[in-house]
């Protein structure tokens, strides 16, 4: 099959690799991809917010699928011009991803359909929005509305920290008109887990947990990032939880979707806190599958990703197999250091063909370019180092060993992935 794969991160590679290794050979390309997609697919220079590029390339080249891993070609109506143009396409349109790229959306739907979320109320105006966090007290969350690459929310500890958040956001513009509307959101308390769910318009189908680890320094310390890491299973959704997710959360918002109209199909995200009594409630929608989620969970995955990929896309999961390997994973980011702030590009790694012949180790690039036929660092997140082990003890073993094999100058990880789960179990 010929497949478009939309975006450059580790979360691509990973996309690729898995289809790389469907039991048929298929036709694979990038755009624009990185250093790692390089070696299973053709990297098309084409920008991942190039709509009428990307929309160009597949009139004329038919592919039988694109993938599409950002969310912000998905916000964008990426999804309906590919539609429009009758190619097939995994991920929402335009009005589906707005549960992703507005968050003010996302509150009220969640709202309306009676889904777990913490408390929230909008603002357009500062000291309206100051006046209610002092009423609220700290701890509590700020977050601007639309898409601001990771940088739109801000957990207060102390009412200083929300007032410059209110006032970077809706006074300084610092994210444009992502933030020109704020939500003011309670802070919730517990652990996270991310649960993706395949979604073909009717139907939800939820694939293996797993947990992200959002802050750059070990400890859960330090600025909020991309993700430095995730592993999945993640024990914190217990199988008592597994059901209570489906029922509670994406049905009821899949059933307010279809009441506004809207066909979702492609991959929903939903990014939970479970409290010390185990109840979930959401702290974010994702219109796509998660980077470095999909690191840690696609190589459970047993069996082919196209047909899944395309059924979903197609609007019928029926009958789609579904199966899991019974090994954890385990996926260490490799970050330039100073990331999530500022870093250095071009500088060379060394080690990544001694650390990828790890038995079970599996490396997706990330942030990484071909420089006179050197890998190099090209981004902040560079590397995800992964690997599958019996325990998810074993698969982080694996995987520190691989890292350790891996040098670049200022290189940064974390060194406690999947720590919260080893400190639950003895295994
Ligand atoms: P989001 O992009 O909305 O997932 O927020 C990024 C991160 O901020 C989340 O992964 C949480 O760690 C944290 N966060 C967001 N909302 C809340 C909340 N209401 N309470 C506590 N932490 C939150
Ligand atoms: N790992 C968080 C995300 O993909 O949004």
């Amino acid at each position: 099959m010929k497949i478009l794969i939309i975006g450059g991160g580790g979360r691509e590679h990973a996309l690729a690799w898995k289809l790389s290794h469907d039991s048929v050979k298929h036709d694979i390309h990038c755009a624009p991809g990185n250093a790692g997609t390089a070696n299973l697919a053709e990297n098309i220079p084409m920008a991942a917010e190039a709509i009428a590029e990307i929309a160009a390339w597949s009139r004329r080249e038919q592919p039988d699928l694109v993938v599409v891993g950002p969310e912000a070609p998905l916000c964008a109506g990426l999804a309906d011009r590919l539609a429009a143009d009758g190619i097939a396409v995994f991920g929402p349109g335009a009005a589906g991803a707005q549960l992703e790229g507005s968050k003010v959306f996302s509150a009220e739907l969640m709202h309306e359909c009676g889904v777990p979320a913490a408390r929230s109320n909008v603002f357009t105006d500062a000291a309206t929005a100051e006046h209610y966090a002092e009423t609220l007290g700290a701890p509590l969350v700020v977050k601007a509305e639309g898409l601001a690459a990771g940088k739109g929310v801000t957990v207060c500890e102390t009412l200083e920290t929300a007032r410059a958040a209110i006032r970077q956001a809706l006074i300084d513009r610092a994210f444009g008109d992502a933030g020109a509307r704020i939500l003011i959101e309670e802070f919730l308390q517990g652990e996270e887990a991310s649960i993706l769910a395949l979604v073909d318009g009717r139907q939800t189908v939820m694939l293996a947990s797993s947990q992200d680890h959002k802050r750059a320094h070990d400890g859960d310390q330090g600025p909020n990032t991309g993700g430095m890491g995730a592993y999945s299973p993640a024990p914190v959704v217990t199988a008592a939880l597994w059901p209570r997710i489906d029922h509670e959360i994406f049905q009821p918002v899949l059933r307010g979707l279809r009441a506004k109209g809207i066909e979702y199909r492609g991959i929903l995200y939903a990014g939970l806190m479970i409290d010390s009594g185990g109840n979930p409630k959401v702290l974010e929608f994702n219109c796509r599958f998660g980077d470095p989620e999909t690191q840690a969970i696609l190589p459970r995955l047993d069996g082919d990703l196209y047909p899944i990929l395309r059924a979903c896309a197609e609007g019928n999961l029926d009958g789609c197999d579904i199966r899991w390997r019974p090994e954890a994973c385990v996926c260490v980011v490799m970050s330039a250091g100073g990331y999530p702030g500022a870093y250095t590009k071009g500088d060379p790694i060394t080690g990544l063909e001694t650390a990828a012949r790890q038995k079970d180790v599996t490396i997706f690039h990330a942030g990484t370019a071909l420089r006179d036929g050197k890998i190099v660092t090209d981004g902040g997140r560079v590397l995800g180092v992964t690997a599958l082990g019996a325990t998810l003890r074993d698969a982080a073993a694996t995987a520190y060993e691989a890292v350790d094999m891996i040098r670049f100058n200022n290189a940064h990880y974390r060194r406690d992935i999947a720590g919260k789960a080893l400190s639950r179990t003895a295994d």
